[in-house]
């Protein structure tokens, strides 16, 4: 399962993670993975992948990092700034795109894979 979170600096994409993560009952610190470029994460028996790759400076800096070994069909993965490596890393099943208003943010959530719809279809 592959989540793409779109949206300006800030709008919240780290933020709705940590929301996830809380939600599924991890009771650690949900940092930003803005220099690691990835955190992962073992909760309620999902394996998940929090990805920030805003700080990447070419897309080979995925393969020679190990990152696509990480996509085995099991991991869950959010990542942020998904367009700083999109010939490298695998296609969406869910995106959201975060804008920030005047108070609070929109979220608008696209599937565009059948897991993705099923997926949505629960929220
Ligand atoms: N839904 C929300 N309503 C109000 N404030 C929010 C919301 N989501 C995030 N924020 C606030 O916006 C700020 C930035 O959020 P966050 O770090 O999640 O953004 P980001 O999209 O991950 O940014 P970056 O691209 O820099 O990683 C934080 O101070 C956070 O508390
Ligand atoms: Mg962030």
């Amino acid at each position: 399962m592959v989540i793409y979170l779109h949206g300006n600096l800030g709008a919240g994409k780290t933020t709705l993670v940590r929301g996830v993560l809380e939600a599924l009952g991890y009771p650690g610190r949900v940092k930003s993975p803005t220099y690691t470029l990835v955190e992962p994460y073992h909760i309620a028996g999902l394996d998940l992948r929090h990805f920030d790759l805003y700080r990447m400076h070419d897309e080979h800096e995925w393969d020679s990092a190990g990152f696509r070994d990480e996509f085995d069909g099991h991991n869950i993965f959010f990542i942020e700034w998904p367009e700083k490596a999109q010939n490298q890393i695998p296609q969406a099943d869910v995106e959201i795109v975060l804008d920030i208003l005047h108070r609070g943010r929109n979220a608008e959530i696209h599937a565009n894979t059948e897991i993705g719809k099923q997926c949505t279809a629960n929220l």
